[in-house]
């Protein structure tokens, strides 16, 4: 049997992971965050001093190594092989990575690591091009949508670092949901055939009984 595809699409902060996860969790699927790669690289340019606007070609990706483990419902990043799953998510990665995921070369990197994941093994993915670029044939498609006021509440809930405002998350969201889909390569952008859900109203489990009920009545 080929195995199952899963794109779950979306703007930034609109549950993505969280929905991937239960569906990975649900039909004993395996789990690739697309952004956590964009996320790592990111990491790694940043502490090496190198910019968005520079050169960034093999030379500088063949020295990133990146994996992802999902066991027991918990995602571990490594990059060179340390665990970098809290870092990438800090403030500094989040303002920065959607200028380093416009460049070419970083999207074909990560487009390999993501078909190398698939083999034989069925995946749920989440990210902004999963349905429209990397896998155009997958088996479901989903694309989330939400008010960027709310996603900016629940993210902020979710870092739970009283340094960080409430409105500064807010631009971030807003900034990185306007880069992404202005981009000239793989824009963020719903594909045709993605079935949409706006969570704004919706709990998680809400959003994914819409999920499940989707995915069943294929
Ligand atoms: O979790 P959140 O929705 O905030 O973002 P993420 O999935 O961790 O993605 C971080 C950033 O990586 C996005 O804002 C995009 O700039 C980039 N990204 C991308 O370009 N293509 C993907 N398939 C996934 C993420």
């Amino acid at each position: 049997m080929n195995p199952v595809i899963i794109a779950i699409d979306g703007e930034a902060s609109t549950g993505k992971s969280t929905q991937a996860k239960k569906i990975a969790e649900k039909f004993d699927y395996n789990y690739r965050d697309s952004g956590a790669y964009y996320r790592a690289i990111t990491l790694y340019l940043i502490q090496n001093n190198i910019n968005s606007n520079e050169n960034i070609n093999h030379s500088i990706l063949d020295n990133i190594a990146l994996e992802q483990i999902y066991k027991d419902k918990k995602l571990t990043i490594y990059l060179n092989d340390i665990d970098v799953s809290e870092k990438i998510r800090g403030f500094k990665v989040s303002v920065n990575v959607s200028n380093y995921a416009k460049i070419p070369e970083i999207r074909n990197f990560v487009y390999k690591q993501l078909r190398k994941s698939v083999k034989s093994n069925s995946l749920v993915i989440d990210g902004r091009d999963i349905g429209t670029v990397v896998f155009p044939d997958a088996t479901f498609k989903f694309f989330l949508s939400a008010d960027p006021k709310i996603r900016a509440e629940r993210r902020h809930k979710q870092i739970n670092d009283k340094s960080v405002k409430l409105e500064s998350i807010e631009e971030e969201i807003k900034s990185r949901d306007n880069t992404d889909s202005t981009r000239k390569i793989a824009p963020l952008k719903k594909a045709d055939d993605a079935y949409e859900i706006d969570v704004t109203l919706l709990t998680i489990d809400q959003v994914f009984e819409k999920i499940l009920h989707k995915i069943n009545s294929k």
